[in-house]
């Protein structure tokens, strides 16, 4: 493999990078809170639902905030990893990440909404929550989070395989 080189002293705004830790730790926490609470019954999830939704929100609004600054602020120069597919493969993870968040944020919302979960946190009636096959964008909710955590995977073994091919520690630019 033929020597790389970065420019790590180009480093993403101070806003993206405490929005990029921020929501990976909330992503990290709201994946398995999600597949918990489809285990339990509607009773047993109230708490854990406005936790989850709240989290899900900041995250929400945080990758609004972080798209914006994606045009405002000045951005590091795409890295190089040897390989033009890598190249072009690593920018498709990072933007996919944007619109896989908005979508799963948008569905989790749809199934707030018409999944009953919002009227039985407004009345304190968990039976107003629908059984899980009724409510549509709960599936769409569940796939592209699953998506996500899959891309999350990848982005991690990238960043791990770039610094073992090239020594580069890619993460200066993100801290
Ligand atoms: C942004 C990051 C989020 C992630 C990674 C995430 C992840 C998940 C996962 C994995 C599930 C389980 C899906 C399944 O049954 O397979 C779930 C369920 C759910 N999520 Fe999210 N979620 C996020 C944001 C949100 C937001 C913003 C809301 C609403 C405002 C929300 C509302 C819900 C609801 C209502 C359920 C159904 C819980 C149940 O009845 O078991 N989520 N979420």
């Amino acid at each position: 493999m033929k020597e790389i080189k970065n420019n790590l002293s180009q480093k993403y705004s101070k806003g993206t990078i405490a929005i990029h830790w921020i929501t990976a730790l909330l992503i990290i926490a709201l994946f398995p809170l999600g597949k918990y609470m489809s285990g339990l019954e509607p009773s047993e999830k109230m708490g854990l639902l406005k936790i989850h939704a709240i989290f899900g929100m900041v995250v929400f609004v945080l990758t609004l905030v972080r798209s914006y600054l994606f045009f405002k602020s000045k951005r590091p120069d795409d890295l190089k990893t040897g390989s033009k597919f890598n190249d072009k493969l690593a920018v498709w993870i990072h933007n996919a990440f944007y619109f896989l968040l908005i979508g799963i944020s948008l569905a989790g919302l749809a199934t707030m909404i018409t999944g009953g979960y919002l009227d039985a946190i407004k009345s304190a009636k968990p039976d107003l929550i629908l059984a899980k096959e009724n409510v549509v964008p709960l599936k769409a909710h569940g796939l592209l989070a699953t998506i996500m955590m899959l891309l999350l995977v990848l982005h991690v073994l990238g960043v791990i395989k770039h610094y073992v091919l090239t020594k580069e520690n890619t993460l200066k630019r993100m801290s």
